[in-house]
């Protein structure tokens, strides 16, 4: 398709008119050239298409399509070739739907534990949400169906999402925010991008042309096209000169028309018009369904329901098991409570939300246990205690010998378009959990969430299951867990605080009217707690299994590298247990160098291993540059500090098992020219400044020649001495030193 020609042959007004939708989910066409229009449809995890009435917050009916687990449940699989069958397995369901893009996955980061749609996004760890979005996007892609990673970028509340502005700093942006955009446009070349709602810095993503020009094509070399959030364009000529290709959806022609104009008017070049819709044109004809694409995926839903279930397992953590009281053999007498037993909460609300063709309750596969019964405890719909529902499960917990509570988030707690207020579950529940417990010794907590809760009576329960919001098939994947059909093997992908207060967005979320401050910079998550030395309630990378698993000999192929080598890591892991389990071996990397600040360890590598009882495996790391090193936001470059860092390698952020420590060095050190400003202690770093001192200095008392010989009094004057700019040595040493003697001595 020879799409410039195309492209010259169309008038202005056609190119204008392509650079808006024709409808809420299709782009424009050009009949008389040619050019087809695509349906592009939401979600991340599974289909929301809509035939009649069209919205972009899951109001109205949408086509019946398989609902898989949300990213809060996948990203805690740590497993990409899941993700990528599951990303595989919904292009399926949009071929069969004609649908062109699939708007996902979102891989905006869990900054504070309130954000409405952190169900909707993988983790609080750029490096996890990256590798996570890469498998996601290539699962769909090698369909040929197109993908919108989305919302680029800093879009980690609900709270006036569409005119707030995130204000965050150089380095914060990219180690966090960007990171994961960067790692799936450079990996998996996503077909196009979706500009966040909000501005950044000051400036509406979707007219930022530092982060969609400067940044993601002219660095990061991205070839697609970036569409808008729905109703995020401000300016649309503004917005077409950043780097904006296609506003969603329709203007009605409205700013078609100013389009035009704004090339008549001359205040746009036509040359950029030009190019963007070469750059929809490249993706539109690169993603119309076709014939040989149905009959290579064809559907089947049935088919597509077990993945679901199979995955769903494997995304599910054990975060406690006292007395080893899961998985609860068959013939227990076993007493199920709550009202999400029979009625799971399985997705989140609104623009991701799938109208599921099947749903799989829990309740449904009760008979896999001998002596199994069921009371309600509570009503989802409600917060209030209805005291004869929670006397009645009392009653009942205490006559088996085990009892699971399937507890959760309503609904109306977390969704798109408004933020959590607080981490607590309804009053109700947390009145049940704590009642039964009293009775009922073996009381067991499910949960369904799509972000962290505060846990007031884990003390109160032997075991906690998190279930996160596991798609249509969730309930039979529980059942999976309870019964030991499955070993969990799923690890956490955020960090579960004891407190609200705790996180250190805490007191910079939501922000004020007009702006939130990113001010905890790159201490997100784990890497604030961490520094902090706090406690959690349960930490990054946390997962139990129904085995355990050991971790040993721990090698590195080079102990002093370069910042240009592959370092490659192995460590062996066995499985020491009975059963049969999957490990996630953690990668964290820890700068003992303090020239900037840094958190105390980065996960730099992941690796997800299946292990028969007894068998050990060799796992293999290879890292590189980028995995030392930070972004410095002075020099606008990624770059390291020459020393030692930490190869700390585990079972969880928490549970290091190995270190090896190595050195690693910059190929080309940063060199920082001695000006009269620097310090004399730069001066005295400096071999040469050194020598130019020692010539010099006369009485100057520089040297702190050992505590013994300098009193305190002395041993704070050559403190301050060497933190003073070289120009005022002369007046308090009488050892002038002058920028002529500097360029002699120092060339
Ligand atoms: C929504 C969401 C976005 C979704 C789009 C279309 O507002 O922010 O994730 O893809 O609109 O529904």
């Amino acid at each position: 398709m020879d799409i410039k020609k195309i492209v010259s042959e169309m008038t202005l007004e056609e190119k204008a008119s392509l650079c808006s939708g024709q409808t809420a989910w299709e782009t424009k066409i050009v009949e008389r050239l040619g050019v087809p229009s695509i349906f592009v449809a939401d979600g991340p995890h599974g289909l929301r298409k809509q035939k009649a009435h069209s919205d972009h917050l899951g109001l109205h009916e949408s086509v019946p399509a398989t609902c898989f687990p949300t990213a809060c449940a996948t990203a805690s699989s740590f497993d990409e070739d899941l993700i990528a069958e599951m990303g595989k397995a919904i292009a399926a369901e949009c071929i069969a739907e004609d649908v062109s893009i699939l708007l996902g996955p979102g891989t905006n980061i869990k900054r504070s534990p309130l954000c409405g749609r952190n169900f909707e996004y993988f983790s609080e760890d750029p490096y996890l949400s990256g590798k996570m979005s890469v498998a996601h996007i290539n699962g769909v892609q090698k369909t040929g169906v197109g993908t919108s990673l989305k919302h680029y970028v800093a879009n980690e509340q609900e709270t006036l999402r569409m005119t707030i502005s995130s204000e965050v700093d150089e380095r914060t942006l990219r180690e966090i925010y960007l990171a994961p955009f960067e790692e799936a446009v450079k990996e998996a070349k996503p077909t196009t991008i979706m500009c966040s709602y909000n501005k950044v810095n000051g400036v509406f993503a979707s007219e930022n042309e530092y982060l969609l020009t400067d940044i993601l094509r002219n660095e990061w070399g991205f070839d697609g096209f970036v569409v808008s959030d729905w109703g995020a364009v401000n300016d649309r000529v503004d917005g077409l000169a950043a780097g904006l290709e296609l506003e969603m959806p329709t203007s009605r022609g409205v700013n078609d028309a100013i389009i035009v104009e704004a090339v008549k008017s001359g205040k746009l070049d036509e040359t950029v018009l030009d190019k963007a819709v070469e750059r929809i044109l490249n993706i539109t004809f690169k993603t119309v369904v076709t014939a040989e694409q149905k009959e290579k995926y064809p559907l089947d839903l049935n088919k597509n329901d077990e993945i679901a279930r199979r995955i769903a397992g494997q995304c599910i953590v054990l975060l406690k098991n006292e007395d080893s009281i899961l998985p609860i053999s068959k013939d227990k007498k076993v007493a199920f409570i709550g009202e999400f037993f029979e009625r799971p909460r399985f997705q989140g609300g609104g623009s991701s939300n799938i109208n599921p063709f099947k749903v799989t309750p829990a309740k449904e596969l009760i008979g896999i246990f001998d002596n199994a019964s069921y009371t309600k405890g509570f009503l989802i719909d409600d917060d209030d205690t209805d005291s004869k529902l929670l006397s009645d499960a009392v009653k009942h917990a205490s006559e088996n010998d085990v009892c699971v509570i399937f507890a959760g988030l309503p609904d109306r707690y977390e969704s798109e378009g408004y933020d959590r207020t607080h981490m607590n579950l309804p009053a109700n529940q947390i009145e049940l959990i704590v009642e039964v417990a009293k009775t009922q010794p073996n009381t067991v907590v499910v949960l369904h969430n799509g972000s962290p809760i505060e846990m007031p009576w884990i003390c109160n329960v032997k075991s906690v299951v998190e279930a996160y919001l596991g798609g249509q098939a969730a309930g039979a994947a529980v059942m999976d867990v309870l019964s030991g059909a499955v070993n969990p093997s799923g690890k956490l992908a955020e960090t579960f605080p004891l407190r609200l207060q705790d996180n250190p967005s805490h007191l910079n979320f939501p922000g004020e009217r007009d702006k939130v401050e990113y001010r905890e910079g790159v201490f997100v998550g784990y890497r604030y707690y961490d520094k902090k030395e706090m406690p959690v309630l349960f930490p990054f990378g946390h997962g139990l299994s129904y085995t355990n698993f050991t971790y040993s000999d721990i090698s590195v192929d080079k102990s002093d590298a370069l910042d240009t080598d592959t370092i490659n890591v192995s460590v062996k892991v066995k499985n020491t247990g009975k059963v049969a389990g999957k490990e996630i071996v953690q990668l964290y990397i820890s700068s003992k160098m303090e020239t900037v600040v840094r958190p105390i360890k980065e996960l730099k590598g992941f690796k997800k291993i299946s292990l028969s009882p007894g068998e050990e495996k060799t796992v293999l790391f290879t890292l590189g540059k980028r995995s030392f090193a930070f972004y410095d936001a002075d020099r606008k470059e990624w770059r390291l500090d020459g020393g030692t860092y930490g190869i700390l390698v585990g079972a969880s952020s928490q549970d290091i098992r190995l270190c090896q420590d190595i050195s690693v060095n910059p190929t080309v050190p940063i060199v920082r020219p001695i000006t009269l400003n620097s310090t004399v202690m730069e001066l005295m770093q400096d071999p040469k400044g050194a020598a130019l001192i020692e010539k010099y200095k006369g009485s100057a008392p520089l040297e702190n020649d050992g505590a013994d010989n300098l009193s305190p009094k002395e041993e704070m004057f050559v403190a301050v001495l060497k933190e003073m700019p070289i120009r005022s040595l002369g007046m308090f040493s009488g050892m002038y030193i002058t920028q002529e003697m500097l360029d002699k001595e120092l060339g």
